[in-house]
This record gives structure tokens, sequence and C-alpha cells, in this order.
């Protein structure tokens, strides 16, 4: 049985990560409850739930002298880009500060770590136009989150070189499925949209606001495909001090993915539509053939994703 930190736990990736890694291993989750939520967590008593932030020092110097862990998943964010551009300061304590403090204490206190893994976004490749970014394309962060993500990314990658901490990070396309909390509007989008489909369905009021005009594409990964992602470069060797792409390597406009849940559900969800985010990247679409070659084979495109997000939600 091994030991796991989560960070970020009860959020909507962590605590699907949790969940997973309770079945046969010993997990501490460290959240603040600020997007997530404990009820996300199985009660299973492999799982020991941390109310706290990571930005606490003393909190985390704590958790890591009295645990040895064997992998580390940094997974806490202040996850909206958006969010980031309205309140920097407050995004970058979290986002990149939690990060180098972790570090440090990972390098003085976790000699038997096998692992930390480090969320990091594909908002760093920015709007540079080529597509499908392959981990070595440019990168040209817009916004407080992506620069933050890129910052700390390096790190990560750095302390490995540097100290030998046995790191990997992963750039995050656009992550999708059950427990992603639509309250805020910094929220995903599709997370906002099944909120706004329920309401429909329900014959409640429903309005969803599409910023932009709708032609924006993301590359949308299923959840569980995320956890086989993240499972696999955290046991693998090869993975030691390398960044990798985690999406499905195909990308989706707004306006489609709207069409393709409205013809599922048979309704019309009704749109407003508003200026463009500022900070907005117009398309973004994974090469992931570095993480193939770890063993990742997507097992969900859009289409078969949804489906399951729906039955679960709806
Ligand atoms: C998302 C993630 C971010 C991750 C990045 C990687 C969230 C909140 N953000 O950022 O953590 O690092 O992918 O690519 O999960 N939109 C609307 N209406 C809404 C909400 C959003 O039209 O109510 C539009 C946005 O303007 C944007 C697109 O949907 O064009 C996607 O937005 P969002 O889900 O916030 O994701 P990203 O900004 O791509």
């Amino acid at each position: 049985m091994s030991k796991i930190l989560i960070t970020g736990g009860a959020g909507f990736i962590g605590s699907t990560l949790a969940n997973y890694y309770s079945e046969n291993h010993n997990v501490i989750v460290v959240d603040d409850l600020s997007m997530g939520n404990k009820q996300n967590l199985t009660s299973s008593k492999n799982i020991e739930f941390v109310k706290g932030s990571v930005t606490n020092k003393q909190l985390m110097q704590n958790i890591l002298i009295d645990n040895q862990f064997d992998y580390i998943f940094h997974l806490a964010a202040v996850a909206s880009v958006a969010d980031s551009v309205e309140r920097p300061l407050a995004t970058h304590e979290v986002n990149f500060d939690s990060v180098l403090q972790l570090l440090e204490l990972i390098k003085k206190y976790q000699k038997e770590l096998k692992r930390l893994v480090f969320s990091s976004s594909a908002a760093v490749y920015g709007d540079e136009p080529t597509l499908p970014k392959q981990e070595e394309s440019i990168i040209r962060p817009l916004t407080p989150y992506a620069i933050d993500k890129f910052a700390a990314e390096k790190y990560v990658v750095d302390y490995y070189h540097l100290y030998d901490v046995p790191t990997s990070a992963v750039r995050f396309f656009n992550v999708y499925g059950p427990k992603q909390n639509p309250e805020s509007p910094y929220s995903g989008v599709i997370s906002i949209m099944m909120d706004r489909y329920k309401k429909l369905l329900n014959n409640e009021q429903s309005m969803f606001t599409l910023f932009g005009d709708g032609t924006q594409s993301r590359d949308f990964v299923f959840i569980e495909d995320v956890v086989q992602a993240l499972n696999l470069i955290a046991n693998s060797q090869d993975t030691l001090g390398e960044v990798y792409n985690i999406g499905t390597g195909e990308a989706i406009g707004l306006n489609e993915l709207v069409s393709t849940i409205d013809s599922f559900l048979e309704v019309k969800l009704p749109i407003q539509y508003e200026d463009e985010r500022s900070g907005d990247i117009k398309h973004s679409l994974a090469d992931i053939a570095k993480v193939k070659a770890v063993g990742y084979q997507p097992k969900y495109d859009i289409k078969s994703g949804l489906e399951k997000y729906v039955s679960y939600e709806l």
C-alpha cells in the first residue's frame, strides 16, 4: 500500500484521483474547499481529509514531516484563467508560491518520494496559432494563470535536474466530467453547460452565456482518461523530469459542442452571446504522441465522454 498526498483532492480532478487510489492505497487529501467539496470523496477509510490551503506553509510542513509519501499530486489551484485576470496576486499565491514551497519541503523531508506530479496547463501555449501543440511548441502565456503555471512547471522539472527530486509535470487540456463544480462563473465550460441543460430539463429558466462567437475550440478530455494518464506518468521511470500534454488529440468548437448535446438530449439550449473574455485562447488542441509513448490511450472521444457524463448527471 502506497501513501499518496493529493492537494486539491476534494476538487474535480483531485477527488476522482483520490477515490481511485483509495481502493488500494492510503490517501491524504489537502483542500481548502474553495471550489472542492468533501462530499466528492468516498467515505473510504483509506482517505484522510485535511482542510487547509496549500499556501499555509506551517500546515504543509507538518504534513510533510509527519508522513513519508510515495506519490504527491499537486492539483490544488485556482483553475480559472479568467479569475487570474481578475485577481492576479491572489491566484499567484496558490498557483505559483505553493509549488515552490512544496518543492522545498519535499527536498527537505521526503527522501522516499517516488514522484511528484504537478498539474500545469495547456494555457501555457497561449495563442500562437500552430496546432496541434507539442510539448516543444512555442510557449506564449497570455494570462497570470498561464504565466504561473509555466513558471511553476519549470521549477518542478528543474528540481529533478538540480536536486534529484523525482518530478513530472502534465499540461491538462480541457478536462470535463462528473463532479466538476458549475457554481462559479469561472467554472469549466462543460460543467456550466451541463448545469443549464439540467435546468432546462427541469423546466426551470435556463440561459447559457457564450463568450465570443462560439467558433473557439478546445481539446476536451474526459476525467477517466486523465486519471489513466496521471497514473501511467507517476509510475514510469521515463517520465522523470518530463512534461506531458494530456488531451485527446481532437478538438471541438463550442457551437458544435452545444449542438452535439442538444441532439443527445433532444432539446435546444438557449444561448446568449457576449463579448469574448479577455485572455481567452481561440483554439487549443493537443498532440498526445509523447504521453502515448508511456502507454496512454484515451478511451473516450467527445461523444462517448459526453454520453457518459450526461448519463451520470442528468
Ligand atoms: C480550461 C481550464 C483550465 C485549464 C485549461 C487548459 C477551467 C475553469 N479552466 O481553461 O484550468 O488549465 O482549460 O486548457 O476548467 N466559456 C463560455 N461560457 C462560459 C464559460 C466559458 O462561453 O460560461 C468559454 C470561454 O470563454 C472559453 C471556453 O468557453 O472560450 C473555455 O473556457 P473554460 O472552460 O473557462 O476553459 P479555459 O479557459 O480553456
